[in-house]
């Protein structure tokens, strides 16, 4: 499981040790210059973090093969160049990754691709779990039914989201700086923090379109790995996230 320390505690660790701490993630509040939202109470840091569940733990919705390349050679080859790439930019990785995607358009497409690709990862990985799947709850499912009328309208237009992302990129329920919940897409590994992105605000879920995520069992059929993603969701970690907004 990943690391989860508050943020209080993780500044006076850093302080202690007088040496950049990057952290896996940090849990609190904090205010985003580039997105102007409050995040989600989760933050990234630039390390690739364990896998929450086995391979085959999403079976039969995500093959195991599927997860081992995906987490093993895609993703953990973006936190590699994602590091690479702030070395040689002078990126302070002792601070969230967060910090960087407001002003990401100052920096090398390697570090905006790779950020985002690590970044949007670290954030899939934790949305799923083994027996997932069903419906939210509390203060998110109320979000929902207000800014979709109900949860399988949500489904519907989030899912075209994902079908309608032409090539690679990204679906999205995201919050607005009114913490308002809406839906979108980016290309490639852009993700709604980053300042130079259409749509803008907190993730709350993220799903991966590109081939990679689903070629293997699902060959072209984007719309039903889709259909089967749903049943992979672990709600609660969505829900708390929203919560801590
Ligand atoms: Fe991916």
């Amino acid at each position: 499981m990943a690391k989860q320390i508050s943020r209080r505690r993780f500044i006076n660790q850093s302080a202690k040790a007088g040496m950049a701490v990057t952290a896996a993630v940090i849990t609190g509040n904090r205010l985003f210059a580039g997105a102007n939202v409050q995040s989600g109470g989760v933050f990234t840091g630039f390390d690739q973090t364990p896998l929450p569940y086995a391979y085959n733990a999403l079976e039969p919705f995500i093959d195991a093969l599927t997860m081992e390349i995906h987490y093993s050679k895609h993703a953990a080859a973006y936190a590699t160049n994602l590091k690479d790439a702030a070395k040689a930019e002078a990126v302070d990785m002792s601070k969230p990754l967060e910090d960087v995607f407001g002003k990401i358009s100052k920096y090398s497409a390697k570090l905006r691709n790779n950020g985002g690709g690590h970044y949007n990862h670290e954030l899939f990985w934790k949305s799923m779990k083994k027996d997932g799947g069903g419906q939210p709850a509390g203060k998110l499912l109320s979000a929902i039914n207000q800014s979709f009328n109900n949860f399988d309208t949500f489904k519907t237009q989030f899912a075209d989201a994902g079908k309608n992302r032409f090539g690679s990129g990204w679906a999205w329920l995201y919050a607005d700086k009114d913490k308002q919940l809406k839906i979108g897409s980016t290309p490639n590994q852009d993700n709604p923090l980053m300042d130079l992105c259409e749509i803008k605000g907190m993730p709350m879920l993220g799903l991966d379109v590109w081939e990679h995520a689903y070629y293997l069992k699902y060959q072209n059929k984007r719309a039903d790995y889709i259909n089967a993603w749903w049943n992979t969701i672990n709600w609660e970690f969505v829900q708390k996230r929203f919560e801590s907004l």
